[in-house]
């Protein structure tokens, strides 16, 4: 069967088997158990696991599970199946699909239209992807970085981005003309209410909507709620989930391991850009 993926190292088409899939050139590459195949090349692994580790991976499914972005999820599934229906069987593409969450979401939102989607979704970890492949059997799933993408110019019709690093003009790349390009980036006051807990002077997020090259911006679909966090576990899981993981000193993660409970505004824009 024909994949969706073109070979890494020479962009010729790839043939799926079950346990191998292959180039007209002879590249070959390893199915893992798992349902994912490797694609990335040796000389762009920068680390000998990259990507988000088993742990990230376990905290960030458990949080997502309990249903807290599912108003993130409902909209990009709804944005997505009414601009789908044009297409009897859309291409997408889910870049930075981490365990699957959003992809799984689109998978079953295009099928609800009777549509027979063909979805992909790329990400560095193989401790994401192990779960994506379980969650989606009918996707193809590839370690790939978002900077190199193993998919043919001009192929899909659909590309999403959910708080995973945007390569613009990757995906100028790989989409078709007038293709949907969705990138969700977090509002002023996301998570306003973790920040003050997690630093003396908080700053919201900058929102200035960008502009890339190949793309013209259609619209966009704020979402705002608040979330009540009742689990210590479930407040940790958030805070690794975010950029602050990295940049708060020891003093601000005591403060938040200290709750068990909190309250917290939630704030998405999810833009919708077009490929020209
Ligand atoms: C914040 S997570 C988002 C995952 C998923 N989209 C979600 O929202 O549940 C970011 C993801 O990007 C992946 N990632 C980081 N750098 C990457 C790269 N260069 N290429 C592909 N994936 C990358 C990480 O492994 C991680 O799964
Ligand atoms: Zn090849």
């Amino acid at each position: 069967m024909k994949s969706l993926f073109c070979c890494p190292l020479c962009g010729a088409p790839l043939e799926r088997e079950d346990s191998r899939w292959f180039c007209s050139n002879r590249h070959s590459f390893d199915r893992a158990s798992a349902g994912y195949v490797h694609l990335l090349p040796a000389n762009k692994k920068h680390s000998k696991d990259p990507g988000d580790d088993k742990a990230m991976v376990a905290a960030r499914s458990a949080f997502l599970e309990k249903g807290y972005y599912q108003p993130l999820r409902d909209a990009l599934c709804q944005a997505v199946a009414e601009y789908a229906v044009n297409f009897p069987d859309p291409v997408l593409l889910d870049s930075g699909c981490g365990e699957g969450y959003y992809t799984a979401g689109l998978f079953q939102a295009l099928s609800d239209e009777e549509l027979s989607p063909r979805i992909a979704g790329v990400d560095l970890s193989k401790a994401a992807l192990r779960r994506a492949a379980r969650r989606v059997p009918k996707a193809e799933f590839a370690v790939a970085s978002v900077y190199h993408l193993p998919i043919p110019d001009r192929s899909l019709d659909i590309l999403v981005n959910i708080f995973s690093p945007l390569a613009s003009g990757e995906f100028a790349r790989v989409l078709r003309p007038y293709g949907l390009f969705c990138y969700a980036v977090p509002s002023a006051k996301h998570l306003w209410e973790m920040k003050e807990v997690l630093y003396a002077q908080p700053y919201e997020n900058p929102v200035k909507r960008e502009d890339y090259l190949g793309f013209v911006w259609r619209n966009v679909k704020e979402i705002r709620y608040t979330v009540d966090l009742r689990e210590h576990e479930d407040i940790m899981a958030l805070f690794h989930m975010t950029p602050y993981a990295w940049k708060t000193s020891q003093a601000g993660i005591a403060r938040l391991e200290a709750l068990n409970q909190l309250r917290c505004q939630i704030g998405f824009d999810l833009h919708f850009y077009q490929k020209v």
